[in-house]
């Protein structure tokens, strides 16, 4: 498939409709997704980047119903995470004499993953220019750790396209390509749920990329990433939207997450709900039942939040091993300036409470020194205690 983006632009990638995960199982994709990839023909022709390895043979087949593939020049590999260079060997096999472009950190990680066959890199810094004649060049600009180390963005002269890789990237699978043509809340959706999942962690060095890229004063038409729709309309959005995500992003939201053993947190987790609604009517909330929600949804609500309250019982004198993980996951995404709480019931010997507090200032949150946790089940002695971790959380 040849989907023209601009004169001789085309998006030549995969359209993955049947996706369900990414990363392993870490990211639950609700929304399929793709792995763009970008064909421009000019004097000279040039690829960009090419598509996860279960694709490969469709991906080449396709290629060449477009395209010799010996009329390519060069193929610029912005990043090498196998959803990216997954089809590269299978490509070059069949033209293992064409160069390929990438930064120094992406041989690395070609080579570490494809082994050696003496492909003939070019290594690119920032600035790095390629004639592609018709007066028209790409530009390479660094993007370390947005988010490998070895990942970059390309620009296309004249054409003013910013092929961006990951970044500005979503989960979503799209025939109609562009931003315009989608359904505006479910792209928003997916890009802070991307945002929040995978480039969250890296969100200071974005606001410097973000700084230096408008340094640059490229004029930008189109931002085309790697994922998902390209922004035709007002691309600069996007830019403007990661601003805002990368400096401790928040709504006012609270997101309450919690596992129960037989109820009784849960039922915590409702009052500590309806504490919240009766403080600040204002404050949007969102619960979920830890072990039976998306935690990348999840997370994405964490991340639109300006505190959570996270709910365990007490468990083997721990705290529910759904809730270890999914704090383990918490704290490697890297949220800042948000406030947390604790809750959960017990029954023979208590801890839990104290256990998440801990774990919750280990992920970076300001925690709340009220903790809520009632014997058996929340009772009205404990109202007292909801109210004043509810006010520490809202003020
Ligand atoms: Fe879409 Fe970092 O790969």
């Amino acid at each position: 498939m040849k989907k023209i983006i601009k004169n001789n632009v085309s998006f030549v990638g995969y359209i993955d409709w049947e996706l369900q995960k990414f990363h392993g199982d870490d990211y639950n994709i609700t929304s399929g997704s793709s792995q763009n990839s970008y064909l421009i023909e000019e004097e000279k022709t040039a690829l960009i980047d090419t598509v996860w390895s279960p694709h490969s043979n469709e991906f080449v087949f396709n290629l060449k119903n477009i395209i010799d593939l010996k009329k390519i020049d060069y193929i610029i590999i912005n990043h090498g995470e196998a959803d990216h260079s997954g089809a590269l060997y299978t490509l070059m096999q069949e033209i293992p004499e064409t160069p390929i472009y990438c930064t120094e950190a992406a041989i690395k990680s070609l080579t570490g993953q494809y082994g050696e066959h003496g492909w003939r890199f070019n290594t690119v810094k920032t600035g790095d220019e390629l004639d592609i004649g018709n007066n028209k060049k790409l530009i390479f600009i660094e993007m370390k750790m947005l988010h490998w180390p070895d990942s970059m963005a390309t620009y296309l002269t004249q054409d003013n396209i910013l092929f961006s890789m990951d970044a500005f990237g979503q989960h979503l699978a799209t025939q109609e390509l562009f931003n315009n043509r989608v359904n505006q809340e479910l792209l928003y959706k997916e890009a802070i749920k991307y945002f929040a999942n995978i480039l969250n962690p890296f969100a200071p060095l974005i606001t410097k990329k973000l700084t230096e890229l408008k340094s640059l004063n490229l004029p930008i038409d189109i931002i085309a990433p790697s994922h998902g729709a390209i922004w035709l309309k007002d691309p600069l959005q996007i830019v403007d939207a990661y601003e805002k995500w990368s400096n401790s992003y928040q709504e006012d939201q609270i997101t309450i997450a919690y596992e129960s053993m037989w109820g009784a947190t849960a039922k915590l987790a409702q009052m500590i709900a309806d504490e919240i609604n009766t403080q600040n009517p204002n404050t949007k909330i969102k619960l979920f039942n830890i072990s039976k929600s998306d935690k990348t949804e999840v997370m994405a609500e964490v991340f639109k939040s300006r505190a959570i309250a996270v709910g365990a019982p007490t468990c083997l004198n721990s705290i529910p091993s759904s809730v270890s993980g999914w704090l383990a996951y918490l704290k490697s995404l890297k949220f800042k300036g948000k406030k947390a709480a604790a809750f959960g019931c017990y029954g023979w010997s208590g801890g839990s409470v104290k256990i998440l507090q801990k774990e919750l200032q280990e992920a970076g949150f300001k925690v709340a020194d009220t903790g809520v946790a009632p014997l058996w089940s929340p009772k009205d002695e404990d109202i007292s205690n909801i109210k004043n971790m509810v006010s520490e959380l809202l003020n």
